[in-house]
């Protein structure tokens, strides 16, 4: 396993990344959780990880609920937040609960501002199931949900106490839903990394088979580079703004396509 630590004007948290983590999360995460907590996820996810999240709190005797929300981009509007906040309120959540985001990029985006919110702010954890959510969406603190005229148009910074990147779940992940985080990868690289880009360009082929050494290699140097420009820039008024090369058109160009909607 790997750590590294993001370092903000506002605080301060770790990324753990490696093999197996949802296992170990009782030991990894117990100094960032509280005596309650809620497990947000989708019903895609739930299948396969709920299970184990729910053991390793169970592990630490910790009171816990979960809610399940639908799967997809077409979900991160405000009435799936809503759910967010009708379970935590039938379940008596106070500031002290701590959400767990267990899923891709949506859910990490949704559970982010329903913590940034609910109670005026409560704390949260990340635990990124998706490439793409493990190098970009769970680190830095960018939370929101979409608007019908707008994506990700409603949110706010807001940053989680951890965040717990499981490779071992990218197992289980759709061959397209692999390369596009693999794209984000890329990104890393062609944002002015030519070391990085020609190491990617020689372990591709591992990469796409998913052998574990290069995988947390790559996770790793995205998560870093991250961390050390929202150090520098946490709500984006400079060089994090290069972090969004091809999320822009990418988000046109889907919007245009109806992809989401
Ligand atoms: N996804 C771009 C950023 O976090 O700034």
């Amino acid at each position: 396993m790997r750590t590294l630590t993001v370092a903000t004007p506002s605080h301060q948290y770790p990324i753990f990344i490696g093999e197996n983590l949802i296992a170990q999360a009782d030991t990894l995460l117990k100094p960032y959780l509280s005596k309650k907590a809620a497990i947000v996820t989708n019903e895609t996810v739930a299948a396969l990880y709920l299970p184990a999240f729910q053991t390793a709190l169970n592990k630490l005797g910790i009171e816990h609920f979960d809610i399940v929300l639908p799967d997809g981009e077409q979900h991160k509007n405000w009435q799936t937040l809503n759910l967010i906040f009708d379970g935590l309120m039938q379940n008596r959540a106070d500031r002290k609960t701590t959400l767990i985001a267990l899923g891709g990029g949506v859910i990490g985006d949704i559970v982010g501002f329903a913590a940034a919110t609910y109670q005026r702010g409560i704390p949260f954890i990340q635990v990124p199931t998706t490439l793409l959510s493990q190098v970009d969406s769970s680190v830095g603190g960018k939370t929101a949900i979409n608007h019908p005229l707008g994506k990700n148009m409603i949110g706010a910074f807001y940053q989680p106490r951890a965040v717990l990147a499981d490779l071992s779940t990218l197992a289980t992940l759709p061959a397209r839903e692999l390369s596009a985080g693999m794209a984000e990868v890329i990104k890393y690289g062609a944002l002015g990394d030519l070391d990085f880009l020609s190491w990617l360009e020689n372990h591709m082929p591992e990469l796409m088979r998913q052998e574990p050494a290069p995988l947390a290699e790559a996770v790793y140097h995205c998560c870093k580079m991250k961390a050390d420009i929202v150090a520098q820039d946490e709500t984006e008024q400079g060089i994090r703004a290069w972090l969004n090369l091809g999320h822009t058109f990418g988000h046109a160009i889907e919007a245009e396509m109806g992809y989401g909607v």
